[in-house]
């Protein structure tokens, strides 16, 4: 394998999708489409019509065509679903899936890649957050179907995925430990491949592994634990955008009510090349400057999100990307490092702008509900049954559940308002549920790149800013 300079960072859900994967890896560096939610896209973009048609075409080159049919008659809508008429439900993933979305999961992670790898021999991965567990064994396979380059998993510590990757290359079933509070017994999550396909499981080439990783004890872990099944490594910083490694030690927080990083959360990266793996650097690498001192510390290049998730190609809503350009340009811009927005308890980057959730009025307007149930805890109930709970929903269901009032101060519905950040966001009674946006504090490259009077760019033009040349054209 090649590796590529830039890593086009994985942004979910749906931020980096396949037409952003597919600008970056026709231009000759990793297009990475993020991994999270896809099922659910995949049923919201058919419920608006597939106006392009791109996503049908993807189905249709979709090995098994029974389960493709099954799929199209459950959420295709013709032309589209009214604007203010809800999206249909769709089952929340479980401990035990269902075979129906088993396969949803299964499909919709194949059309993600083989759409961003569509036409050309360039390099596409998948991001998964380590976080989310009980889609990731399906999501693994139908990416892999399509082909997958890299599969790069944040937010945890993924130690099994390696393994998991070898036996789902090989048709095998495979299996994940399911982390569950209050655990008396091991839960595990289940998949075969040959559920799906009665005569057999293809075999499929094995994607390359990079985990993304925030210490150096971490990523030595992974790859001794690992044996040969890390391929690389990423390792992000805590200006990164998105979920941030909380810090080591104690919470403190700043005055800004953001928590403070010490010296012992530095990553060192001698400490990482030692490791012997090509490794990235993300967060604050967005700049010319960075991308050329990487190889000097011992990297094989950088992850560079932010200034991405604004391109034109990002999947990102044209209102809000344009709200978020404006603030760059106008200079008055905060990002907050937020320890208690998201669900999954890790600190999470927050771009503040005009009706999105980052506002306190309108927080304090949604009603709360679990409907998505992506970032949710599993927990083992008296009977030994597993039980789900979300802190950012209602309140008394989490306490009902075993939470507490404490543990829900401050969470907020990433699940339903990232959807409204692509345009899929809910409708209830006359009205979508509100956005949120994440970015990195970094956002130099972003007023760096638009030059005077622009308010766009383009995916190659920010390669080209970073590389300094041209890029080529692989498609
Ligand atoms: C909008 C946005 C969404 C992100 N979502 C994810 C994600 O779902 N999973 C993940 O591992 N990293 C995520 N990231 C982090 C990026 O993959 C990348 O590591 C990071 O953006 C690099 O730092 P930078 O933002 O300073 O460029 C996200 C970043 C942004 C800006």
């Amino acid at each position: 394998m090649k590796f590529p300079k830039i890593i086009q960072g994985g942004m979910g859900a749906g931020v980096s999708d396949w037409r952003l994967a597919r600008a970056v890896a026709t231009a000759g560096q990793l297009g990475v489409v993020s991994g999270t939610a896809l099922d659910l896209i995949l049923t919201r973009r058919l419920q608006e019509g597939d106006p392009q048609g791109h996503v049908r075409r993807a189905l249709a080159a979709f090995p098994e065509p029974g389960i493709v049919g099954r799929i199209l008659d459950r959420w295709f809508v013709e032309d589209g679903k009214d604007e203010a008429v809800p999206y249909a439900g769709k089952p929340l993933v479980g401990e035990a899936p269902g075979a129906r979305l088993e396969e949803l999961l299964v499909v919709a992670n194949f059309v993600e890649v083989w759409l961003a790898k569509e036409g050309h021999p360039g390099m596409v991965g998948i991001n998964y957050l380590h976080k989310i567990q009980t889609p990731t064994l399906p999501s693994l396979f139908g990416a892999m179907l399509a082909g997958v380059n890299v599969v790069l998993v944040g937010a945890g510590i993924p130690l099994e995925i390696p393994s998991i990757l070898d036996g789902l290359a090989a048709g095998e079933p495979v299996e994940m430990a399911l982390q569950v509070t209050g655990a008396t017994r091991e839960h595990k999550l289940r998949f075969d491949p040959a559920r799906m396909f009665p005569d057999g499981a293809p075999e499929l080439k094995r994607p390359a592994f990079f985990p993304i990783v925030s210490s150096v004890a971490l990523a030595t872990v992974l790859v001794r634990k690992a044996g040969g099944g890390v391929d690389g490594l990423v390792i992000e910083d805590p200006t990164a955008g998105g979920h941030n490694a909380p810090p080591r030690g104690a919470l403190k927080l700043d005055d800004h009510g953001e928590p403070v990083y010490g010296t012992r959360d530095a990553v060192d990266p001698a400490a990482i090349a030692a490791l012997g793996l090509p490794f990235w650097l993300a967060g604050s690498n967005g700049s010319p400057e960075k991308l050329r001192e990487a190889p000097g510390v011992g990297a094989a290049g950088v992850q560079v999100g932010t200034v991405f998730a604004f391109c034109e190609e990002s999947g990102l809503r044209e209102d809000l990307k344009q709200a978020a350009i404006q603030a760059v340009i106008s200079g008055d811009v905060t990002v907050f490092r937020d320890p208690v927005a998201s669900p999954t308890g890790f600190p999470f980057q927050v771009l503040a702008l005009p009706e999105t959730l980052s506002k306190e009025e309108v927080y304090q307007c949604r009603e709360r509900q679990c409907d998505l149930g992506y970032l949710r805890e599993a927990y083992e109930r008296e009977d030994g049954t597993v039980g789900w709970r979300c802190p950012a929903e209602d309140p008394a269901t989490f306490v009902e559940a075993g939470g507490t009032l404490e543990q829900t101060e401050g969470r907020k519905c990433l699940c339903n308002s990232l959807m409204a950040n692509l345009g899929l966001g809910q409708w209830r009674e006359g009205k979508v549920e509100p956005p949120l946006l994440t970015c990195g504090k970094d956002l130099s490259g972003v007023r760096r790149i638009l030059a005077p009077g622009r308010t766009s760019y383009t995916a190659r033009e920010v390669l080209e800013f970073l590389l300094g040349e041209p890029v080529p054209d692989l498609a």
